[in-house]
């Protein structure tokens, strides 16, 4: 019985976003791209691939600085990749294809390969020679009905290597697994029979002993998954949402708690699939914390704060006086969504949100929350991944400090190292000519300290055309990368990734 009622409602998580997106699209984008780029040449990540293009590979890339013999081991990047198909252009930066980076790094050499995760729907679509269905931000004519939340899933957002397996991961449908050594898709992941197709999304958390757990909603339910070292599921646990039907994208985890951010986010289905207050926050609502024990989630308290779109957590951890403190990255309102990654596909670069880096203290006992906000446009909070729910002082974000002309503000140029105790901050500063994404922690083998670890990320150049994998000492960020790895070609900006050592 259980069974069938997880895959009622996943179905019926899905029925929602079909839905939303039946307005009409405004064509004419991939025309209105094709100029733009031709007048800012930062556009050129945003162009994404083919079926063709998405197959890369480089055996040797071009080395710069020292890359370290310590340093081994596979880092992979997922995005939004395929953005057109018979001349229709997508309208939401998220709405594209996911593609798979794999860096693997060792003996002196780095190589690249990518590949488009070759999903359900990207077969169909690629043998139909068309888009079939519609996506987050796009209305597509025609299509077949929808069979379940893998029939949209594109696999675009987030790669991890956990249990043995790499898994291309989606907020809205079943993880794809796809193997390490070539990545071809193996196949979406069913973690128990009667767990197919139910949500399991795309910033899941692996603490120190190995254990992953992950959030998935469907509906007014919330699931929280709990996978073992060994990539078995422990346990899946089904709940319901305070805020039901609203965007839940990243959690955090402590000894004992799953902490999930709850922005007061509604996509206005009168509204069409492009354009003003499709996303907009609802008035009134607040940012709600939902805090919920892991060993039994209906254990909750749920706390509030000012309203904005929180994309991102840093870490949470529970100090010895019983508060949850979490960090976010939080914005006043849904410009990102509703104008910023729509200009992106049709070539604008619009005004950027205003995100800050903010802390949350969470006392359990009252259910009272207080905020302290930092100075300064960051995104991708990302930390040292041995202290996941534990106590951790140091963050790494994209950040964006300069006003370089032509970028609207919103492209992130530099990183930056936050100490969220005291507040000082470490910058490297890529420059006006680059697109900067997210940048992860490494830590140096048989090191303990926070930032006894490398920076690790890619960086769009646009004097070379081409991407470029940087790495940079967290102790001496200011000194800029100690080793360059550049690709012989540009890959589509994306969104998150993970380093595996080997
Ligand atoms: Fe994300």
């Amino acid at each position: 019985m259980m069974q069938r009622r997880l895959a009622l409602q996943a179905l019926a998580g899905v029925g929602a976003v079909s839905l939303a997106t039946r307005a009409t699209a405004r064509p004419a984008e991939a025309a209105d791209f094709a100029a733009a780029i031709a007048e800012q040449p930062l556009l050129a990540p945003f162009k994404g691939v083919d079926d063709a293009t998405g197959e890369r590979a480089c055996a040797a890339l071009q080395l710069q600085g020292r890359w370290p013999a310590a340093l081994r081991g596979r880092f992979y990047r997922n995005g939004p990749a395929l953005f057109e198909r018979a001349g229709q252009r997508y309208h939401h930066w998220f709405d594209g294809d996911g593609m798979v980076q794999q860096f693997v790094i060792g003996d002196g050499a780095v190589s690249h390969r990518g590949r488009l995760v070759r999903t359900a729907k990207l077969q169909a679509e690629q043998r139909a020679g068309r888009f079939l269905v519609s996506a987050l931000g796009t209305h597509i004519e025609g299509g077949p009905p929808i069979s379940g939340p893998d029939a949209l899933n594109v696999a675009n957002t987030n790669a991890l290597e956990h249990g043995g397996r790499l898994l291309a991961l989606w907020e809205g449908g079943s993880a794809y697994a796809l193997d390490p050594a070539d990545l071809s898709t193996q196949g979406p992941v069913a973690w128990r029979k009667d767990l197919q197709q139910v949500p399991f999304s795309a910033h899941p958390k692996v603490d120190a002993n190995g254990h992953l757990w992950n959030i998935g909603t469907f509906g007014p339910r919330m699931v929280v998954w709990h996978i073992d070292p060994q990539g078995q599921l422990v346990d899946a646990q089904v709940g319901t949402s305070p805020f039901p039907g609203g965007m839940v994208h990243d959690m955090a985890v402590t000894e004992r708690h799953v902490v999930v951010p709850l922005p007061p986010l509604r996509l206005n289905i009168d509204q069409p699939s492009v354009g003003p207050r499709r996303f907009a926050l609802v008035p009134g609502e607040p940012l709600r914390v939902l805090v919920m024990d892991k060993s039994d989630i209906r254990r909750q308290r749920v706390f509030e704060l000012p309203p904005q779109l929180v994309f991102h957590v840093g870490n949470a951890h529970t100090s010895a006086d019983g508060h949850v403190h979490l960090s976010f990255v939080g914005a006043p309102d849904a410009r990102f969504l509703d104008e910023q990654a729509v200009g992106l596909m049709a070539g604008h670069l619009r005004p950027a949100s205003d995100n800050r880096l903010q802390m949350a203290e969470l006392d359990m006992a009252s259910g009272r929350a207080t905020l302290r906000a930092f100075d300064g446009l960051v995104e991708f909070p990302r930390m040292d991944p041995r202290r996941i729910g534990l106590p951790a002082r140091w963050l790494a974000l994209g950040a964006a400090w300069k006003p370089y002309p032509g970028r609207g503000g919103g492209l992130l140029h530099g990183v930056q190292l936050q100490d969220t105790v005291s507040g000082r901050t470490a910058r490297w500063d890529y420059g006006e000519h680059a697109v900067v994404e997210e940048h992860i922690l490494v830590p140096k083998p048989g090191r303990d300290g926070e930032l006894d670890a490398w920076l690790l990320g890619t960086v769009y150049d646009a004097r070379r055309q081409a991407t470029v994998l940087n790495l940079l000492d967290a102790a001496h960020l200011e000194d800029g990368p100690v080793a360059q790895a550049v690709l012989p070609y540009s890959l589509p900006l994306g969104f998150h990734g993970n380093f595996t050592p080997s």
